[in-house]
């Protein structure tokens, strides 16, 4: 799969964010570029957890007390992603077959589901926070 890298364009007007959002797409970029031989699956799907439930909680405390258009949906798609993930992060621990079917279509709504969230859910507090 390409590239994932960061372009200006993607900047939500708040640089600590934007660092935020190039950490999660370089974590999405070491699993596409997942290799049994060179990494661990499991750690870095569990650093992909981690630093997504950090970066929402970083995010959700800027919003908090901003006036930002649609704030309870925004905040009900980082629950559902955090739950996605963490199932996701299950059906890893049930078999190696599992994994090897997974991985493919994991990495492509990875980036799809962050790309979108970035360029649409997020740029409606750019601005504002
Ligand atoms: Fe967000």
């Amino acid at each position: 799969m390409s590239e994932l890298e960061w372009q200006e364009s993607w900047s939500v007007g708040n640089p600590v964010l934007d660092d935020d959002h190039k950490k999660l797409l370089a974590i999405i970029q070491m699993i596409s570029d997942y290799r049994p031989e060179s990494a661990d699956l499991t750690q870095l799907f569990a650093e992909l957890e981690d630093y997504t439930k950090y970066h929402f909680a970083r995010e959700e405390g800027l919003m908090d007390g901003a006036d930002i258009p649609d704030l309870a949906a925004h905040l009900k798609s980082h629950r559902s992603f955090e739950e996605w993930l963490h199932s996701v992060r299950y059906a890893f621990t049930v078999s190696q077959e599992s994994r090897s079917l997974l991985l493919d279509s994991v990495d492509e709504y990875l980036r799809k589901w962050l790309i979108n969230h970035i360029l649409k859910t997020d740029m409606d507090y750019k601005g504002l926070i």
